[in-house]
């Protein structure tokens, strides 16, 4: 019976022995528990392997060696503990040296993007109306026949419907708005007098493209409602936004003109840049470039919106930021705006 206690008592040592000299030089995790698996392991470790032998101990060993396992288990398990956080500071330190990031390097410097002349255009002209006290207002792109045309006093067959060419997505019903005008009329509807509007957007004409024509660009709509308004306030207005634009040393000139919304109608001119005036291909040889359409709002148009024209009257404007963009940079060619080449563009 000594005989038993004493080989079981040295086997434990041994054991106890042997797992503290395997733990020493174990540097991972993956390491450690496999050691764990081979002496702590509840299924074949080697410590759980003897504690099976218990059963088969008479009453006097049993206690004996059951303590005896619980020391080795404990002192395992603790020894087991203090490795296991010494592997995991220095895997937490070498993580930390791999990732380590100098605060003190120079940025990447990222290539910035910047505003589109047309938006910057936009942007200044709409800015300039703003401080004038008018709001900015949205109208869609894809409009119907009646606020393009039949409420701007252009009904069907109405000749003047040949001066935008159109683009129809349901012939007679559904079109691509030729004109910002119809902003006016969704302006108006929802507003009472007095009434101060702006509105970019862009529109599409099927015309023949140049130097100074897109078939898809920009136009910005104003429109001014009140109980007394006259063609000098439209003067007045459109003359003070040019020169805030353009400086004091353009000319500007107003030309009688036609819409059928507008009574009466005129257009603003500037003198070409590219020619100084002298004729050009961008001005088609006249010296001049057409910036705006306007005039004063048509007693037929009031009346479609439900405003008396005995009592209201306004003026209203169309005008186009490329040409705006084209006058303030000298550019000669409005398809420029659209080509998307960064070498145009970069230069803004
Ligand atoms: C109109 O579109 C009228 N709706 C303007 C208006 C509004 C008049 C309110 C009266 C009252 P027009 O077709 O002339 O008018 O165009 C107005 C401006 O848009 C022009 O002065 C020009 O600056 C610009 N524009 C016209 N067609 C083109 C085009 N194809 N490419 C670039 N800009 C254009």
């Amino acid at each position: 019976m000594i005989g038993q206690l004493d080989s079981l008592l040295e086997q434990l040592d041994a054991l106890q022995a042997r797992a503290i000299e395997q733990l020493e030089p174990i540097e991972t995790s993956a390491e450690l528990e496999e050691w764990d698996n081979t002496y702590l392991g509840r299924k074949r470790g080697e410590l759980t392997n003897l504690s099976s032998v218990m059963g088969k101990l008479s009453k006097d060993v049993r206690p004996v060696i059951g303590q005896k396992i619980n020391a080795v288990k404990a002192e395992l398990t603790e020894r087991l503990a203090t490795k296991k956080e010494a592997l995991r500071q220095r895997e937490m330190l070498q993580a930390l040296e791999q990732e380590r990031i100098d605060v003190t390097l120079p940025g990447r410097a990222l290539p910035a993007g910047h505003m589109h002349p047309i938006s910057r255009a936009i942007w200044d002209v709409t800015q300039i109306f703003v401080k004038m006290g008018f709001h900015v207002v949205d109208g869609p792109e894809v409009e119907t026949d009646y606020y393009n045309f039949q409420a701007l006093n252009m009904p069907a067959d109405h000749p003047a419907r040949d001066m935008q060419d159109t683009f129809w997505v349901s012939p007679g019903q559904i079109l691509l708005r030729t004109q910002t005008s119809p902003i006016q009329i969704r302006a108006m509807q929802q507003m009472r007098p007095p009434v101060r509007v702006v509105a970019p957007g862009k529109v599409y004409r099927n015309e023949a493209i140049d130097a100074s024509h897109e078939a898809m660009f920009h136009q910005i709509e104003g429109l001014l409602i009140d109980e007394y308004c006259t063609m000098g306030d439209l003067k007045g207005c459109l003359e003070r936004v040019a020169r805030e634009l353009f400086g004091e040393g353009r000319q500007i000139r107003f030309r009688g003109s036609y819409f059928p919304f507008t009574e009466p109608s005129a257009e603003m001119d500037m003198d070409c840049p590219i020619c100084a005036g002298k004729g050009c291909r961008t001005c088609k040889h006249t010296g001049w470039i057409e910036l705006l359409g306007c005039g004063m709002v048509h007693p037929r148009v009031l009346r479609e919106v439900g405003y008396d024209p005995a009592k209201y009257r306004g003026f209203a404007f169309g005008l186009g930021p490329e040409r705006v963009a084209m006058l303030k940079y000298s550019i000669g060619e409005i398809r420029l705006f659209s080509g998307n080449d960064l070498r145009f563009l970069k230069q803004f």
